[in-house]
């Protein structure tokens, strides 16, 4: 496993068409896209890295993911009159939807989902309560308590959320939210900019290797048909406009993430993480998807 990580770094190394890194968040604009990272965590509490795996990013629309799973441990299958499980085929910040759809969002993982579910959770509580759940849930997960918000990051997007507020302020027309507007995306970009490495990711991601049950503790964060649907729903889903593309090229449940990454989960084999900055033209990681394509390739480690 370490040389097969080691020859797709060295691969994505000499790579020159990098795509482009996000600059709708002024905060994710400047960061270096000569970057790579790749780790897997496998159940049996192996971790493998190459590259820069131990340098922190924004995991981005990745942590809708556990937000997601901390919303269906809370409301169960209720959280399914707050958003639907379909893919949408369009862009993640799209609108276009919401009119036809009475303004339920179509999947979790689309902007308008994410931000559909943390009001969810919210339960009439502070967006600072909320926020503790979702960082307390990715220490247990990840096990390691020095994973933390960049504030600088969330604050960036909260000067720039124009679209994000027009999708929140849509919804709460349809009463589709129950908090003030600004507390709910206060606390989506928040969440959104959690930073984590490639490591932190992969470890994160096992939970959902191990059909529900988190691997450091042996704690059941979730049970096993509801693991199950979520990596269905990271399949159908998790790439937005680009998942089509993700299912066939990779074959895995994978969220990406506009800071670059990916976590991607092989079912009772492995979590991979990996990382590079610029992205595709539907906002995912260029060299992240070639990479798991690498991988799957070489490991066989595909559903399909
Ligand atoms: O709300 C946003 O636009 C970002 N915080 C998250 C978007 C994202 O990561 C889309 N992913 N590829």
């Amino acid at each position: 496993m370490q040389k097969i990580l080691d020859n797709i770094a060295a691969e994505m190394a000499r790579e020159t068409d990098r795509g482009k890194v996000a600059d709708y968040i002024p905060q994710l604009a400047h960061i270096d896209p000569n970057q790579f990272g790749i780790a897997v965590a496998t159940p049996d509490g192996h971790m493998y890295a190459a590259g820069d795996a131990s340098t922190l990013f924004s995991i981005q629309s990745i942590s809708k993911v556990f937000t997601l799973t901390i919303g269906l441990g809370k409301l169960g299958d209720t959280l399914w009159t707050h958003v639907g499980r379909e893919p949408s085929g369009d862009p993640f910040n799209s609108i276009v939807m919401l009119e036809h759809e009475s303004g339920r969002p179509r999947n979790p993982f689309i902007n308008a989902g994410a931000i559909a579910v943390v009001d969810a959770i919210m339960m009439g509580h502070k967006p600072k309560e909320t926020l503790g759940e979702i960082l307390q849930f990715v220490h247990l997960i990840a096990d390691d308590e020095s994973i933390r918000f960049d504030h600088k990051v969330a604050a960036s997007e909260m000067a720039h959320k124009d679209r994000n507020a027009s999708l929140a302020h849509f919804m709460k027309s349809f009463g589709r939210l129950r908090h003030d507007v600004d507390n709910v995306l206060g606390t989506y970009f928040h969440q959104c900019s959690i930073a984590m490495n490639c490591q932190q990711l992969a470890s994160a991601g096992l939970y959902l290797v191990s059909n529900g049950v988190d691997k450091h503790s042996g704690v059941r964060v979730i049970n096993e048909k509801r693991a199950r649907r979520i990596n269905s729903l990271m399949m159908m889903c998790g790439h937005y406009d680009g998942s089509g593309e993700f299912a066939y090229r990779v074959g895995l449940p994978g969220k990406s993430g506009v800071g670059g990454g990916i976590l991607t989960i092989a079912p009772g084999k492995g979590s991979i993480a990996v990382w590079s900055p610029g992205l595709d033209h539907v906002g995912n990681s260029k060299l992240g998807l070639k990479a798991l394509e690498r991988f799957v390739q070489k490991t066989g480690w595909s559903v399909f």
